[in-house]
């Protein structure tokens, strides 16, 4: 290991994250009552300019009324590029109780773009005597964003997560789409002609360099890498295939645009009974190991050694944490 401590975010469980249009609050009650770990309210792009400062004031609102029970409670705020962001953060911090749990930045290009709006929160807080420190989720949907993905991630201490908003993502590299998310017919391989002349054409996943890229720059910060929407909502194998492909590459959740979208996320985000039950079996075999003074042992038939002790502690944690959540203690 390095000498350099890598501290993690806040813990939280962050399988399925529901995104809720702040202009339509006939949907708050339904979201609070779902199945989803994390839930924000949109002031961005879901509400027309026209309907920010009402939207703003629905969902100051609905965080102070309603029971959002165990959820994490987010607000996806409008980006530094409109006039709408310092108001939706001064309204927020200022409005909200104490159940408000994180921000959500859209667009972030530098880690400059954190720090502002970082040092406008930590004003707010200090100034109102709030107690809990609100957490940042970070959009990273923009060339620029990508570029600087590394510093973003370390810009602030508040920083929690970063997701990867596709859609924006794919408008501003030019990539040529209008879906949002899932794979493209053009992006794929064609092999060689086999022994008869035959070609195969395999279709590829034309996001995974983003979300690698993303991964790594989250992990290496301590935050959870998030993966954002999947637009047809009435395909839910086309969902399911793109958040465990998201999940291979270490994401811990995927967002849900629709309700339909929040079971799915959750049943690929929880480690199976078997990846649990074989976790725990790898940990009590370098526990008998550690007894007899080996280094290294195998189960089933297949090598283990202290890597497999980390993934397997992290594969248990993360259980226990869902089983905690769903227990409700
Ligand atoms: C999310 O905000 C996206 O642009 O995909
Ligand atoms: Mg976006």
């Amino acid at each position: 290991m390095s000498f350099k401590q890598v501290v993690e975010a806040t813990p939280r469980v962050n399988r399925s994250e529901l995104a809720v249009p702040g202009s339509s609050p006939h949907m708050f009650e339904k979201a609070a009552r779902s199945a989803a770990d994390v839930v924000f309210l949109d002031l961005e792009d879901a509400v027309a300019p026209d309907m920010k400062e009402e939207a703003r004031r629905n969902v100051i609102e609905a965080i102070n009324d309603i029971d959002w029970g165990d959820k994490t409670l987010s607000v996806r705020i409008n980006g530094l590029d409109t006039p709408y962001m310092y108001r939706d953060v001064v309204d927020l911090l200022e409005r909200c109780s104490e159940r408000l749990d994180l921000i959500m930045i859209p667009k972030v290009g530098t880690a400059a773009d954190v720090y502002t709006v970082d040092c406008l929160v930590t004003q707010i807080e200090t100034a109102k005597g709030r107690k809990k420190r609100v957490g940042f989720e970070l959009i990273i949907e923009t060339a620029l964003g990508m570029q600087n993905v590394h510093e973003i991630a370390a810009a602030s201490p508040r920083n929690e997560s970063l997701h990867f908003g596709v859609a924006d993502y794919a408008a501003s590299v030019r990539a040529r789409t209008v879906k949002i998310g899932g794979v493209h017919p053009d992006y794929g391989v064609l092999t060689d002609p086999d022994a008869q002349g035959e070609r195969a054409f395999f279709w590829a996943d034309p996001w995974h360099y983003a979300i690698a890229r993303m991964v790594v720059a989250a992990r290496a910060n301590g935050l959870r890498p998030v993966d954002g929407p999947f637009g047809d909502i009435r395909d839910p194998d086309g969902y399911r295939a793109a958040a465990k492909r998201a999940a291979v590459l270490g994401c811990e959740g995927k967002w849900a645009i629709h309700p339909s979208q929040i079971a799915l996320a959750n049943e690929v985000f929880s480690p199976s009974p078997q990846e649990v039950e074989r976790a725990r079996r790898i940990l009590e075999a370098m526990e008998q190991a550690k007894r007899e003074g080996k280094g290294a042992v195998s189960l089933d038939g297949r090598l283990i050694d202290i890597a497999s002790i980390r993934q397997a502690q992290a594969l248990v944690a993360k259980a226990e944490q869902i089983a905690r959540l769903e227990g409700g203690d």
